[in-house]
């Protein structure tokens, strides 16, 4: 079972070429990193992934379907742009964000990896006061709020120091212990080679490189 597939995407902004017939299967249960210098169309790909954007030609299935509808509740996303609704609090926004996505309230949850991403000093304060750091990890938490089953995140390590990198790196990894399959791009060969099960290498919109993560490093 593939969590998404790609089949001949294209995706043009006017005379912009940013994905080029791109075809891709992220297995379920993998953790799949996109990794390609800025303006390769990683950003893009996610996207349209997410149905935000529709692509030109091709198709995409998410869990052997294709999308329907606006949000999939399924689905996950940090995106690449920081920083929605900077007046509100961290905790109220948390809740407000658990609720929304799951329909109940994921108090526990919150509180639960507040904890775990040593925020709980900060849960009072608007999010427009947090260092990039800490406001990258509350946006994390909001994304995996209602236990998706596909995490896309757009660059998520940018800007995160070592410490913070390295706990956001684990949950990562619990969180596809727990069954989820995660999609993330990066511009860090060094952090994919650390994270990843299959590693998707873009330039230009098109493919250069697309395998496991031992495949890759073998060639
Ligand atoms: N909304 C948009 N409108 C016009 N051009 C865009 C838009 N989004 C991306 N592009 C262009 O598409 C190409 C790929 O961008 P992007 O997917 O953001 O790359 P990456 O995430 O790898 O840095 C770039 O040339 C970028 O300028
Ligand atoms: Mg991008």
């Amino acid at each position: 079972m593939n969590a998404v597939e790609l089949d001949h995407v294209t995706k043009t902004f006017g005379t912009t070429l940013a994905v080029d017939d791109l075809s891709l299967h992220v297995p379920a249960g993998s953790i799949y990193g996109f990794i390609g210098p800025n303006g390769s169309g990683k950003t893009t790909t996610l996207r349209m992934v997410l149905n935000i954007f529709r692509p030109d030609a091709g198709e995409i299935r998410l869990f052997g379907e294709r999308p329907h509808g606006s949000r999939d509740a399924r689905v996950g996303y940090l995106p690449e742009e920081r920083g929605l609704y900077p007046r509100m609090k961290v905790r109220e926004f948390l809740w407000f964000i658990g609720e929304l996505r799951s329909g109940q309230a994921r108090r526990p949850d919150v509180d639960a990896w507040l904890e775990r991403f040593e925020l709980t000093g900060c849960t009072e304060r608007k999010i427009e006061a947090l260092s990039k750091g800490m406001a990258q990890k509350v946006q994390f938490i909001a994304a995996v709020l209602g236990e998706p089953k596909l995490l896309v995140l757009d660059e998520p390590f940018s800007g995160l120091d070592p410490v913070n990198t390295d706990v956001l790196r684990r949950a990562v990894l619990d969180l596809r212990a727990g069954g989820a399959t995660v999609v993330f791009s990066t511009h860090d060969m060094a952090m994919a080679e650390r994270l990843c099960d299959f590693i998707f290498m873009i330039f230009r919109g098109r493919k250069v490189l697309d395998g496991t993560l031992t495949a890759i490093q073998d060639r």
